[in-house]
């Protein structure tokens, strides 16, 4: 297996989940929760029908908890330090479903401190990009009254009470140990993790009653849970924050996640139909030389780009996600086939995708949270 690395600031090859799994101590989504899960949702969404959403810390509980009637609320959060891709959109469209199917309120953090510490950016352009990325946020279609998006540094006075409380428990030398921070880190940095740590409380504080935390993120923002929120859980008196974690979606590469820093290979939600339709034409796919060789010895479905963006969100109809699976591996069908009808869904869901957004410039003070 291929070297890869998932870190909260680096994700990079080709990721062997199972390893990840195991590395990390969380527990994959069993055939039985899925099922409990199926009770409140009814069909299952398609990100868990294909394992998408893949594994999780004590999503049983939060459900356990909610059938005896305690309710949760959901959060989780984006580092501004670019424009929004698809891939970013997985968490936020799985909470979208579960805030309608369990009518939970959402807390979103942008985390324009973080992006400032880590990247060659500038305050004021990480905060340029929260104001730009929320509009994606809200065009998810979440619920205003439900939803509470927020900055770091603009919403600090409620979130800050609460970092130094869980900062007073975390030694320097367990965020090394997480984050491998070295001497020559710096401090902003050191001291963020408890700033990512604190939206899993502040809401008990703000409805004055102890909440569970039900987080959906792609699983490289695991050690901040493990490692600092359901570590100081109990010391606070608060419930260790659940999780739901998804799987990358991959770049339109050979190999990699979608990544804003190969932009060929990544669509971003802002992009017109005709640069959609130039990325999906040089993608990566499992064909042959020629035609010829195609129609004769088949495809290859499992490491083709396109496919896999069918699989991963735009194809919603199993049987015909099976279908074209089939016939790619007999030869029935071309690449140039599936591009076409690949960029036609993607550009169907970008165009309503961009009128929602348009839209939402108008709605952000429904949604922004201050202090
Ligand atoms: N650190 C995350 C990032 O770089 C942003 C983030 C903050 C987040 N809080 C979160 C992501 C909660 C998921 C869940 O993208």
């Amino acid at each position: 297996m291929a070297k890869f690395v998932v870190t909260p600031w680096e994700v990079t090859g080709d990721v062997n989940y199972d390893k990840l799994v195991k590395d990390f101590g969380t527990t994959r989504i069993s055939k039985q929760l899925l099922e409990k899960t199926k009770k409140h949702t009814g069909k299952l969404h398609l990100f868990l029908r294909r394992g998408l959403f893949f594994s999780h810390r004590d999503f049983d509980k939060i459900l356990d908890d909610y059938e005896k009637g305690k309710k949760f609320f959901l959060y989780t959060g984006r580092g501004p330090s670019g424009k929004t891709h698809l891939g970013h959109l997985m968490p936020w469209i799985f909470a979208k479903h579960l805030q309608d199917k369990f009518k939970a309120e959402m807390y979103f953090q942008l985390t324009d401190d973080e992006k400032y510490l880590v990247k060659n950016l500038t305050l004021d352009q990480t905060i340029g990009f929260s104001y730009d990325n929320a509009l994606d946020v809200i065009a998810c279609g979440f619920d205003p009254k439900k939803t509470f998006i927020f900055l770091d540094t603009e919403y600090s006075k409620s979130l800050y009470k609460m970092a130094i409380r869980i900062s007073k428990h975390i030694t320097f030398s367990i965020t090394k140990s997480v984050f491998g921070f070295q001497n020559s880190s710096n401090i902003g940095l050191i001291f963020f993790p408890a700033m990512q740590a604190a939206p899993c409380f502040f809401p008990s504080e703000l409805k004055k009653k102890k909440m569970n935390c039900l987080i959906p993120a792609a699983i490289d923002q695991d050690p901040y849970w493990r490692g600092i929120a359901r570590y100081v859980a109990p010391k606070l008196g608060y419930p260790k924050p659940a999780q739901i974690h998804n799987k990358f979606l991959p770049g339109l590469g050979e190999s990699g996640k979608m990544s804003s820093s190969k932009p060929n290979t990544c669509i971003f939600t802002t992009d017109d139909p005709d640069i959609v339709k130039r990325k999906i034409w040089n993608a990566f796919t499992g064909g042959r030389g020629s035609k010829k060789e195609q129609m004769e010895k088949g495809g290859n479905p499992d490491i083709c780009k396109i496919y896999q963006y069918l699989y991963y969100m735009f194809e919603e109809d199993d049987k015909k996600l099976k279908e074209r699976y089939n016939n790619c591996k007999k030869g029935k069908i071309l690449c140039g086939d599936c591009k076409i009808y690949l960029t036609n869904k993607i550009n169907k869901f970008l165009k309503e995708h961009q009128k929602r957004r348009q839209k939402a410039k108008r709605q952000l003070d429904k949604f922004i949270l201050r202090d």
